[in-house]
């Protein structure tokens, strides 16, 4: 699963058309399910971000989007749950932040 960040800050750095070309490469060959999140990921200041399998690829450039997430699906410790791999601290963030939202 591949989930684009289409908040305010990274769809003025390209998300869509990141969402674009991965939705026509990945999504069209059957190699990922790929959707657009319109709730930010909460790290505007690295995007555009792109969350596969909820792990969180940052600088996601349209032009390089495809080879940037073939690279990361080949990383054994995306094919997982991402939130399943990170630590405490890592998970009260993400806590907070849902409570913000
Ligand atoms: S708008 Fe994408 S992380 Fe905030």
């Amino acid at each position: 699963m591949i989930r684009v960040c289409c908040g305010s800050v990274c769809c003025r750095h390209g998300s869509e058309k990141i969402f674009g070309v991965l939705e026509a490469e990945l999504g069209g060959s059957g190699e990922a399910v790929v959707r657009k999140s319109s709730a930010c990921f909460g790290h505007c200041a690295d995007g555009p971000n792109v969350a596969l399998n909820d792990n969180l690829l940052s600088g996601i450039k349209p032009f390089s989007a495809v080879e940037q997430v073939r690279a990361a699906m080949e990383d054994v410790s995306c094919k997982a749950d991402g939130l399943g791999l990170r630590n405490i601290d890592d998970l009260d963030d993400i806590l907070e932040h849902i409570d913000r939202i």
